[in-house]
């Protein structure tokens, strides 16, 4: 198994960004293949801290990045995240970074409805990152996006954009907004065009022959498998698929190249916008996870929902992406607790349920049952080795695999790239 496939296996957040970036300097390519700049992943290297949205992770090792097709991608924002990066000293050129031309396109019209969605729904809202992204993969599958290799031929592009206003323009009538001005979105794509393009490759072809040559490819996630379209907590979920399967689908290559799948794990859960979480806590121990572990979103400031581990979940997301082996982070977060709670099973209407129903009224009544253990009184921040951490902590992460049916191949203790415990080497698998 020469490749790895990173992904969230809770509700995003996990700490996915750490992980890939810790990761990268084992790896020759890294690819993005799902989601769009609602993604934060935050990396902390000695003094420094970067903030990606869009980027892969391994752009900051200088490890080749790719922005592979199953990827929404706002040419602003893109444009914007690169400089900032640049500002950082991360170098980033054509040998080290490029984009699939058959991505579609985030434009101003998606994130306008994005908004206008949310504003209207009041109440019932998903808290979207209002960042366009289900517009955009709307668009996507309504076969009416424009994509990436489009910016290469503007002058031929009036049929496509006069098919797409027509739809937006009839959705923006229904919230009494204008039309959208066409000569000006034109415009600003002929002033993008030639900073997307000179990234833009076919990201399928740049892979098979990294392949060939034997290289080492990681796949990088965004969300996770409780946001998954499909899987997750529907419909207060993100748009695309985030379970494993879609790093083949998303960057280009067969479902075999997908090699160790990472489920990456934080020692509780978060969760930010709205739907259902089981364990969500609304006291002091709520308040204390959110505070110690900095459970503030990356992408919009919010607060993080926090609440203890629920090991049906995790079990779950596992069995659904075909997880390996998990990266459990956030451990120290734990640390000081008197007593931690772990979620192993749910009660609905008297009966006891051991997986997550999929219906989202069902899904907001269950009510977890939780199994107490003692917790621990010495730190496990910045551990390296299982021998720094105190037996209790141990305990725990061994009782989450038990419950999860799932091994650890990996602990995080701080934000920093270093602190962390290698069990079993993905790469190596
Ligand atoms: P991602 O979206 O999955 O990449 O995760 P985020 O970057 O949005 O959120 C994870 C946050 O936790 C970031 O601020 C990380 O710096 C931080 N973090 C990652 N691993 C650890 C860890 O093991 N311990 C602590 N205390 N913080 C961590
Ligand atoms: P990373 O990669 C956590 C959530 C939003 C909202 C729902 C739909 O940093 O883990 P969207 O803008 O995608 O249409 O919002 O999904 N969401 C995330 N939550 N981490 C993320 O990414 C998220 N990306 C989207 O809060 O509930
Ligand atoms: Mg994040």
């Amino acid at each position: 198994m020469a490749n790895v496939t990173v992904i969230g296996a809770q509700w995003g957040d996990e700490g996915k960004g750490k992980i890939v970036d810790w990761l990268a300097s084992r790896a020759d390519a890294v690819v993005r293949f799902q989601g769009g700049h609602n993604a934060g992943h935050t990396l902390v290297v000695g003094e420094k801290v970067y903030k990606l949205s869009l980027l892969p992770s391994g752009i900051v090792t200088g490890t080749l990045s790719l922005i592979g097709n199953g990827v929404v991608l706002d040419p602003w924002a893109l444009k914007a995240e690169i400089e900032k990066l640049e500002g950082q000293g991360v170098e980033i050129n054509g040998e080290n970074f490029a984009i699939a031309d058959n991505c579609p396109l985030i434009l101003p019209l998606h994130r306008d409805l994005d908004g206008l969605r949310e504003q209207a729904a009041g109440k019932g809202k998903i808290g979207t990152t209002g960042r366009g992204i289900g517009p955009a993969y709307e668009d996507k599958v309504g076969r009416r996006a424009i994509r990436v290799c489009d910016l290469d031929h503007l002058d031929d592009l009036a049929p496509q954009i006069d098919r797409l206003c027509a739809h937006h323009d009839a959705l923006r009538a229904g919230f009494g907004q204008d039309p959208i001005d066409r000569d000006q979105l034109i415009a600003d794509l002929r002033e993008i065009a030639p900073f997307v393009l000179q990234y833009a490759q076919p990201v399928w072809k740049r892979l098979k022959k990294v392949r060939k040559a034997g290289a080492r490819i990681l796949f990088e996630g965004a969300q996770g498998v409780l946001l998954d379209v499909d899987h997750g907590t529907y419909p207060f979920v993100t748009s695309s698929n985030t379970v494993s399967g879609t790093a083949a689908s998303g960057s280009g290559l067969g479902p075999n190249s997908t090699g160790f799948v990472l489920g990456i794990v934080k020692a509780y859960t978060t969760r930010v916008g709205s739907g259902p979480f089981p364990t969500e806590l609304e006291d002091a121990d709520g308040q204390r996870l959110g505070e110690r572990g900095h459970e503030f979103g990356t992408v919009t400031g919010r607060q993080r929902r926090c609440g203890w581990f629920d090991a049906v979940l995790v079990r779950q997301t596992c069995a659904i992406s075909g997880v390996t082996g998990i990266a459990l982070t956030k451990l120290d977060v734990l640390d000081g607790f008197e007593t931690v709670k772990i979620c192993t099973g749910y009660r609905l209407d008297g009966k006891i349920l051991d997986y997550l129903p999929s219906h989202a009224g069902d899904q907001a009544r269950v009510e977890p049952i939780y199994e107490e253990m003692d917790g621990w009184q010495a730190t496990t921040a910045g551990a390296r080795s299982y021998a720094d951490l105190p037996a209790q902590a141990i305990k725990y992460i061994q009782r989450v695999q038990e419950l999860i049916e799932t091994p650890v191949a990996l602990v995080s203790t701080s934000p920093e790239r270093e602190d962390t415990i290698l069990v079993r080497d993905p790469f190596m698998d």
